[in-house]
């Protein structure tokens, strides 16, 4: 039975390496469609986790992971070994930035030496994380062939960008197209019968590098995106109109117009970094991205935004920042998930801390984070919403549905709404960013039009 029956009868096992936002999803969605799925994973803690059936990702429930290991059909090891008692393995490890703000492989090259050890023949190789043009041939198959091993005829070699949305209800696994790319046309025909088991559409280029790209084209594209509509709300803010009601025009239009919303910045393990894989890249190339680096420089910038309309919230209050009593909502980079990676949240706490004001965190989700000066800092997770008016502001950073908007809004409190929330809300005690065209009741003055 070659791989192809293998896979089309379900016979085939697969392994997923890294068992993250993306790996336990995509594994455990093999697993429901029949599939026995190893998960191989460095941190024990997880392995342990899953083994019992316990979840440590919002979108995966505990029954999902228990129904899978009760079928038989997923297991998770920190032993590489298994690898040798496998036909497929995906590769979802972290490909973060390292200080210098370049491209760190390291968890990629570590799986490649134990591919070197393990790796048996016909196995399909699929990497999925994130990253430039050229890795899968420059640093997975250049380095077996090296030992040996060629594409082809021991083994097949695939790049796949994952496209998981976290917290997406709307688009999961199996309705986001799936983009494949093979080192040969055999490779991606192998890859093509596997997606097609978990997603509704496949979409075949003609190599691993056009797939690499397209996914940094992606997000790179939001990127920008976000960039230049955080600049048009400074200038909205600047000039003083309301950056909101004006996306929301302009998003009448059918054609030619995609609204992008601004905020307190980008964050996640993608929309901040992948651009950076793809500059860094180019660079090497002496080509200079100049759209990659001026979005990275306005939407890292956000925060500080953010910050000196909540400088100008207590001032027009008489209040200064150094002593306020301030609340930030969500700590999380997005809605409903408890990721925490370099969400703009924790920047805008840095800044607040820096200028000595009491912070109190907010967030259904997480429990705690490292802070710059290496402290655990733990989140409050109730709200309690009697107590708000404690706060001499309270600041909207990422809108949890778990937030009862409507008793924020009303309680009177002082408000900073970096992201609409509270759109059509229109209270006195209501600021949001990019809108300077509304005059703030501060409880003190008569009042006050809060300018940029
Ligand atoms: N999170 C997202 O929304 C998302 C979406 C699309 C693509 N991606 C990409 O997918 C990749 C994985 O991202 P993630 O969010 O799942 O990361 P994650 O940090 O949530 O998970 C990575 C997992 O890999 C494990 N790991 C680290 N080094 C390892 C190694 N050498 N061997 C085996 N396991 C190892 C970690 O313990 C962790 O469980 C990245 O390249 C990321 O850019 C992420």
């Amino acid at each position: 039975m070659n791989l192809i029956e293998k896979i089309e009868s379900k016979q085939a096992s697969i392994g997923i390496i890294g068992l993250g936002y993306v790996g336990l999803p995509l594994g455990l969605s093999f697993s429901k469609n029949g599939f026995r799925v190893v998960g191989i994973d460095i941190s024990e803690e997880k392995v342990e986790m899953l083994n019992q059936g316990c979840s440590y990702i919002t979108d995966v429930k505990n029954t999902e992971i228990k129904e899978s290991i009760e079928n038989g059909n997923f297991q998770a090891t920190t032993d590489f070994s298994t690898i040798s008692s496998l036909d497929v393995i995906c590769i979802c490890v972290p490909t973060p930035l390292n200080k210098n703000h370049e491209p760190d492989l390291s968890s990629v090259k570590y799986v490649v030496t134990k591919l070197q050890t393990f790796l048996q023949k016909d196995t399909l190789v699929i990497l999925e994380s994130t990253t430039y043009p050229g890795t899968t041939e420059e640093q997975i198959e250049k380095v077996l062939t090296s030992s040996g091993l060629q594409v082809g005829t021991d083994y097949h070699l695939c790049y796949s960008p994952e496209r998981v949305d976290p917290g997406n209800k709307k688009y999961r696994i199996s309705n986001t197209p799936k983009v494949i790319g093979g080192v040969t046309k055999e490779c991606v025909r192998i890859a093509d019968s596997l997606y097609k088991t978990i997603v509704n559409q496949t979409f075949l280029v003609s190599s691993p590098r056009v797939a690499e790209m397209s996914k940094l084209l992606e997000n790179t594209f939001r990127s920008i995106n976000i960039a230049f509509i955080n600049e048009m709300a400074l200038m909205c803010d600047h000039i003083g109109v309301n950056v909101w009601e004006t996306i929301q025009a302009s998003a009448t239009k059918p054609f030619g117009f995609m609204p992008f919303y601004p905020g307190p910045g980008i964050g996640g393990h993608c929309i901040p970094l992948d651009p950076m894989y793809l500059s860094w890249r180019a660079k090497e190339s002496n080509f200079f991205s100049r759209f990659i680096e001026l979005s990275q420089d306005i939407n890292s910038n956000m925060p500080r935004y953010v910050v000196r309309k909540i400088s100008e919230l207590l001032n027009s209050k008489k209040k200064c920042i150094n002593g306020s009593n301030i609340l930030l909502l969500g700590m999380a980079y997005k809605p409903d998930v408890n990721d925490l990676r370099e969400s703009p949240s924790l920047d805008v706490y840095e800044l607040l801390k820096e200028k000595g004001a009491l912070v109190t965190v907010n967030d259904p989700f997480c429990h705690s984070f490292v802070d710059a000066q290496n402290q655990s800092i733990d989140v409050q997770k109730k709200l309690n919403y009697d107590e708000i008016t404690t706060y001499d502001l309270v600041v909207v950073l990422t809108v949890h549905s778990a937030y009862n908007l409507n008793d924020i809004a009303t309680s009177g409190v002082s408000i900073l709404d970096t992201r609409n929330a509270l759109n059509g809300i229109e209270l006195p005690n209501i600021a949001r960013i990019g809108d300077t065209s509304r005059e703030i009741d501060t409880g003190v003055s008569e009042k006050v039009l809060v300018s940029g």
